[in-house]
């Protein structure tokens, strides 16, 4: 894949997977089980298309794509939260029934999730950008205690996501054994800093103009 293409699949994957779920026909138990498994398919195409950003394997597209999708991803979560408080929606509250609701509610965990997994594999380039941004920081602590509260990440392969990414964001504090999962496996952590610090010098000049 070139570069276009991986940013055009992580763009696409911030909206959400078209529900075929009509929730009048179900109980709030049902709906919300049904929306687990589609949260399980949407977290695959996300991991998936990480890998390919991870694959691209250049330093510099990596910072271009990453900056590029955080500004999308925000945007989406904080449309999302706008939606969420003005409908009074809790995360442990009953499943939402409206198409508009839902899509903000799914927009919110699965995005939240998908953060995560961008701050963990890509640490350095996600705190470039995250940690000059209190409007993204305080985005991403109403949306993990959204997920955390929604009961989606109380079980199944995501159990440690929401603690992890709390701790690799400072957002709360690091455990004595906190490790990044992804720390040995990821190009960006391999001794390559000159091609880094060369992306992260431009990325300046960029932001001074
Ligand atoms: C999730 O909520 C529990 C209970 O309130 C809390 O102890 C835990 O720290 C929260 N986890 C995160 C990642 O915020």
């Amino acid at each position: 894949m070139d570069p276009v293409q991986v940013l055009s699949l992580l763009l696409a994957l911030l909206l959400p997977l078209g529900t075929a779920v009509d929730a009048n026909k179900h109980k709030r138990d049902t709906a919300f089980e049904i929306y687990k498994k589609l949260f399980e398919v949407k977290r695959k195409d996300q991991i998936n298309a990480l890998n390919n950003l991870i694959e691209l394997n250049d330093v510099n597209q990596q910072y271009k794509i990453i900056d590029i999708m955080l500004k999308g991803l925000f945007k989406v979560l904080e449309d999302s939260r706008v939606i969420l408080i003005a409908a009074g929606v809790q995360p442990d509250g009953p499943f939402p029934e409206d198409e508009k609701i839902k899509d903000a509610y799914s927009h919110t965990v699965e995005n939240s999730a998908f953060f995560g997994d961008v701050v963990l594999r890509f640490p350095k380039i996600v705190h470039h950008y995250f940690d000059r941004n209190s409007n993204w920081n305080s985005l991403i602590r109403w949306g993990i205690g959204f997920c955390n509260l929604s009961g989606i990440f109380n079980d199944g392969p995501h159990t440690q996501l929401l603690g992890l990414m709390s701790q690799e964001l400072g957002i709360s504090e690091k455990s004595p054994d906190y490790k990044n999962p992804f720390k040995t496996e990821n190009m960006e952590f391999l001794p390559n800093t000159d091609a880094f610090q060369k992306a992260l010098r431009e990325e300046e000049k960029k932001k001074k103009k």
